[in-house]
């Protein structure tokens, strides 16, 4: 297989960063930390770099793809942001929020927007990542660092184990704080939600002083977004009470365990926690069950990961 190269494990300390940089530039693929999950980088500018990321992913389709900045000014470089968003912008950026938005120049290939006319910019919150994007200073693609529809990595070691030998190199820098993917808004008269995650909807609501309108129910808004998705090995049952036979349980605010998203029923650290755990369960079960998370807050992203983990397959 001529994909098969040598992955490099880099840390990321200054000359890491630099030569996680250097191979972005010379058109490679590079996993990144991020405060949400471990990205996939490669040079937003350059189709083939890009192409890259979808055969090393396996991706069936070109979903279009995130660009990642270092900050406010290189994002308001590619896309049109409307002036009612900058209170949101001033509040969550850099952190877990995409914004989906008219792109403004034609400097991003068009596998990255999949031939749309918005853009979806980001501009992570993670140290190291913001570094390695100044030192780059070009957007970068970057979907989650997994197999297409494998849960996706909060670990360098959950990067490895999906994609050693298809990628140039994955920057180190320890487990992610959030732990699941940005939330996506889009903005159609107003704010839209296109996919809940890691910045809940009451704080975006908060720093806009209005609603936010779900697509929930609605046609399917961000390509991608299929229902199976994030999916470990193993079967997967919701909303359970108690183990049945052969089952492992995942707990939520049920007190101490080996086995629980969050002992005292935390969101944040369920959040931070679930992806890990369900690469762990999944190593050592072959039936997950898990109990049931309020659908409130960071609740409305784990429980979408969850629900499209157990989509039929
Ligand atoms: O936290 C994150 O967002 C991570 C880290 C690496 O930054 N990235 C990530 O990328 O989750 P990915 O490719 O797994 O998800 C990006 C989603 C796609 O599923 C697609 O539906 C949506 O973003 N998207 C991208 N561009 C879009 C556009 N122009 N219009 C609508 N949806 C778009
Ligand atoms: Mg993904």
């Amino acid at each position: 297989d001529r994909s098969e190269q040598r992955t490099e494990r880099l840390f990321a300390d200054e000359a890491g960063i630099k030569r996680a940089a250097d191979l972005i530039l010379s058109g490679k693929t590079v996993s990144f930390a991020t405060e949400t999950v471990y990205g996939l980088g490669a040079d937003a500018t350059n189709s083939a770099a890009v192409a890259a990321i979808y055969a090393a992913k396996e991706r069936p389709q070109f979903n279009p793809l995130i660009a990642h900045v270092a900050d406010v000014s290189a994002a308001d470089a590619l896309v049109c942001i409307p002036p009612a968003l900058e209170p949101l912008i001033s509040d969550h950026w850099p952190g877990p929020l995409t914004l989906v938005l008219p792109k403004k120049s034609d400097m991003v290939s068009d596998l990255v927007t999949a031939g749309l006319s918005t853009l979806a910019v980001r501009v992570p919150a993670r140290a190291s990542a913001r570094a390695m994007l100044r030192a780059v200073n070009r957007p970068v693609a970057a979907p989650s660092a997994n197999p297409s529809g494998r849960i996706s990595p909060t670990t360098a070691d959950h990067v490895l184990s999906g994609l050693d030998g298809k990628i140039a190199a994955v920057l180190d820098d320890g487990p992610c704080d959030v732990g699941l993917e940005s939330t996506i808004l889009g903005w159609e008269d107003g704010p839209v939600l296109l996919r809940a995650g890691g910045l809940s909807v009451e704080a975006i609501e908060t720093a806009l002083n209005c609603s936010v309108r779900s697509t929930k129910g609605e046609a399917i808004t961000a390509p991608g977004q299929l229902l199976s998705h994030y999916a470990p090995q193993a079967a997967l049952r919701l909303n359970a009470t108690q183990a049945e036979p052969e089952e492992l349980l995942l707990r939520f605010g049920d007190g101490p365990s080996d086995w629980t998203l969050s002992p005292t029923g935390d969101l944040t650290e369920a959040a931070a926690n679930l992806f890990a755990m369900l690469h762990r369960a999944d190593r050592v079960a072959t039936r997950i069950a898990v109990m049931p998370i309020p659908q409130t807050g960071l609740g409305l992203a784990i429980n979408d990961r969850l629900n499209r983990a157990a989509a039929p397959r």
